[in-house]
């Protein structure tokens, strides 16, 4: 295993919050620029037609009406970076015309819905969440079905994300606001990364499993023949009922961080949780806040301070799990377990004696090895914040 030197990593680390506004700041507010369609280098796999009003430019894509009969944009950014498309179409049918978006050649929202507008000159945009590279960069529409696209008439870049949006925390103790006595989570330090257009929703809570989380005390004390705790209801708790609501839960380019597998596990009920159940719930969040449009982000388990002479070592479980659902669902993965301990590393807290009162880990972690005090919670936000900004996560545009 490879360390960095402490210099090297604090350096890069303070450069890239430092840096952030100049690449980012603009995010979320940028001028647009529009691309019609019917103008080079756009490609249109069909007839650039005008029979139906209410377009812009000259013209709009009616592209065949089959399956990967695709449009083209290429458009420039000027700095690498979470950027806003916002795509006007008319559908004039009666079903969704399913497409993936494709950035690049990659494809970066899969199956992307297209829903009837109600006629054929009913035009509406549809905003979408994209990472560009600085200079051009192509946007495919790719439809998935044999009805093809709807009609398109352009595409925007730098469309006004909604000015603010909601950063909703879902997680334990070491995410929490607070746990009692100095204990605070990373959760509660967050917000000083991000900019005054970003609320910080956190509803990590101490001591929860992401089954706990999600069903609270109706998780029993009992295994099933499974080996998982039996629920005697499936009604959600409170705060992720909060989460669903239709009006003042998750909306569209909201953004959802999720990290469990401290207490899951456990080996005795309500917090045990197996692998297949992890994922299962781990899958069924993810999906809830991508149907709202929200940006779901797993974060793998914060590390305690385990010293093996002078190296801090893995601590934890659930890594292989949170990373398949990542891989299953699309949902982009930060690896705090890995960026805290080798955070521990560059700090130098190993070897380590055991006091958590004195010294460089008494002013990073609460009374015990798991915890945080605020100024430790400070430094693990922070590397959350600069991981938004190296996986180029949506968030990466409300950071300071
Ligand atoms: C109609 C409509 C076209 C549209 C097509 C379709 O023919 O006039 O503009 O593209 O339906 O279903 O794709
Ligand atoms: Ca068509």
């Amino acid at each position: 295993m490879k360390w960095l030197p402490k210099i090297s990593l604090l350096a890069a680390m303070t450069t890239a919050l430092a840096c952030a506004p100049v690449a980012f700041a603009t995010g979320a507010h940028a001028a647009t620029t529009r691309y019609e369609v019917e103008s080079a280098p756009a490609t249109c796999a069909g007839l650039i037609e005008s029979n139906h009003a209410g377009f812009s430019g000259s013209g709009f894509c009616n592209a065949d009406n089959a399956s990967g009969a695709a449009a083209q944009f290429t458009v420039t950014a000027p700095a690498a970076g979470a950027a806003t498309i916002a795509i006007r179409y008319a559908n004039g049918g009666t079903s969704d015309r399913p497409a993936d978006v494709l950035v690049n050649g990659t494809v970066a929202h899969p199956g992307s819905a297209f829903d009837p507008t109600g006629a054929w000159t009913t035009w509406v945009t549809k905003t979408l969440t994209v990472s560009l590279n600085a200079g051009d960069n192509t946007i495919r529409l790719n439809p998935t079905t044999a009805a093809g696209l709807p009609n398109i008439d352009y595409l925007e870049t730098g469309a006004p994300a909604s000015a603010t949006t909601t950063v909703w925390l879902a997680g334990d103790s070491t995410v929490a606001a607070n746990s009692g006595g100095n204990i605070v989570g990373w959760g509660r330090e967050l917000g000083a990364y991000l900019t005054g257009d970003a609320t910080v929703v956190n509803s990590a809570i101490g001591g929860r499993s992401v089954q706990t989380w999600l069903y609270e005390s109706a998780v029993t004390g009992t295994k099933n023949s499974a080996g998982e705790c039996v629920l005697s209801s499936t009604a959600y708790a409170a705060r992720w009922q909060a989460m669903l609501d239709a009006s003042s839960g998750m909306k569209a380019g909201d953004h959802l961080f999720i990290q469990f597998g401290i207490n899951d596990g456990s080996s005795t009920c309500p917090r045990h949780v197996g692998s297949a159940r992890y994922r299962e719930l781990l899958t069924t969040m993810v999906r809830a806040a991508q149907q709202r449009g929200a940006h779901p982000t797993l974060v793998t388990p914060v590390s305690a301070l385990s010293c093996s002479g002078g190296t801090a070592t893995p601590t934890r479980g659930f890594l292989t799990e949170t990373f398949d659902v990542g891989r299953a669902t699309g949902a982009p993965v930060i690896d705090l377990h890995k960026l805290s301990y080798t955070l521990y590393n560059s700090l130098r807290l190993c070897p380590f004696n055991g006091d958590y009162s004195s010294g460089p880990v008494g002013a990073f972690f609460a009374d015990d090895h798991t915890h945080f005090e605020a100024a430790g919670a400070r430094q693990i936000a922070g590397l959350v914040a600069t991981a938004v900004r190296d996986q180029r996560l949506a968030l990466s545009a409300y950071l300071r």
